[in-house]
């Protein structure tokens, strides 16, 4: 049976001009899941965010949320959900308690023994002046304000940026643990280790535009294969990197070692041994393909990906 969906994202436009913006994003998040929000500095990320949040009015779309529409209903969204901003601002004339006890009384509610496990689990003394906190620790305080009322739903903005690598580690295992007490997460990301290593499903977001939906599991078991193929004559090499291939792709050349790297589609994978066939191969290996792989090749400009339309997306 499908799970709820919690956060609902349809066709979401904010245009602020001069191509910068979200252009037609759409988002389910179900109830339980962990969905990351992958994308480079500027992609949109934290703009969609915004919108969930209901912070902003979209210029297209529909967005909800608890099936509530986000834009009238910021009061009650901010009281149900864990918010972490991109930048979170934290008024500086206070004391970490004393923003802690501000957020509480904001909210209604005070949950003390949740408050002191996630300042141990972060390690943060609360009790010095928010100005005198260097970036993490404003960073950490911004994360336990978040989760203290321990929300069913967490909304986080790339959550583990000024942390150290090891209060990284420390928020990936929290975040893991959230997941398994039923907890519903989106959080964004520049990191792929992180939403590797959290989420059930993954987007990627590049200049506004919404490029792929994947499960992370189906990329896990090798959806798509990386080869090697080193050939025994150079110019076989470069006809064969050379050569339009309707259903694979060549990702790289190195003419020094004669070796071909392709990415095919292991439903492909016929096409791809049929275009060797008569050439002379030395040699041909196989190389894992991880999430890292995928989300650098969007970085790169003008890059397709044939054989890749079986993720559900939209690219430019
Ligand atoms: N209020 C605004 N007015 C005008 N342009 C904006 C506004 N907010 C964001 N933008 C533009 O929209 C684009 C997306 O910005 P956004 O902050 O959503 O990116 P991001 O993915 O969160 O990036 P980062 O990883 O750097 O946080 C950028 O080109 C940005 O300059
Ligand atoms: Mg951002």
């Amino acid at each position: 049976m499908e799970e709820e969906v919690i956060i609902n994202v349809e066709h979401l436009t904010k245009d602020y001009g001069y191509g910068r913006g979200v252009f037609d994003v759409s988002i389910k998040v179900h109830k339980g899941e962990c969905y990351g929000y992958l994308g480079p500095n500027g992609a949109g990320k934290s703009t969609t965010i915004r919108h969930i949040m209901g912070f902003s009015k979209p210029t297209k779309g529909k967005i909800e949320i608890f099936g509530l529409n986000s834009f009238n209903n910021t009061h009650k969204i901010l009281a149900k959900v864990g918010y972490l901003p991109g930048e979170p601002a934290i008024p500086l004339g206070l004391d970490g308690m004393g923003f802690l006890r501000m957020m509480q009384d904001m909210r209604g509610e005070r949950n003390d023994e949740r408050l002191n496990y996630l300042l141990d689990l972060f390690r943060l003394n609360p009790n010095v002046s928010v100005k005198s906190m260097s970036l993490g620790e404003k960073r950490k305080l911004a994360v336990v304000a978040a989760f203290m009322n321990d929300p069913d739903v967490l909304i986080l903005d790339e959550p583990t940026s000024g942390l150290d690598p090891v209060m990284q580690q420390v928020f990936i295992h929290f975040i893991i643990d959230e997941k398994k007490r039923g907890k519903t997460i989106l959080l964004s990301s520049h990191i792929f280790s992180e939403v590797d290593a959290t989420c059930d499903t993954i987007s990627i977001i590049k200049d506004g535009i919404h490029v792929s939906t994947f499960k992370a599991a189906d990329l896990k078991e090798g959806d798509i294969a990386t080869y090697n193929i080193r050939f025994r004559k150079l110019e076989d090499a470069k006809k064969y990197a050379g050569t339009k291939h309707p259903s694979f792709e060549v990702v790289g050349v190195n003419n020094g070692r004669k070796i071909v790297t392709v990415k095919v589609k292991r439903d492909l994978y016929l096409d791809f041994f049929k275009s060797l066939r008569g050439i002379n191969v030395a040699e041909f290996s196989e190389k894992p393909f991880t999430l890292q792989d995928y989300f650098m090749s969007f970085y790169k400009e003008e890059k397709t990906f044939a054989g890749l339309s079986g993720v559900e997306g939209n690219k430019k």
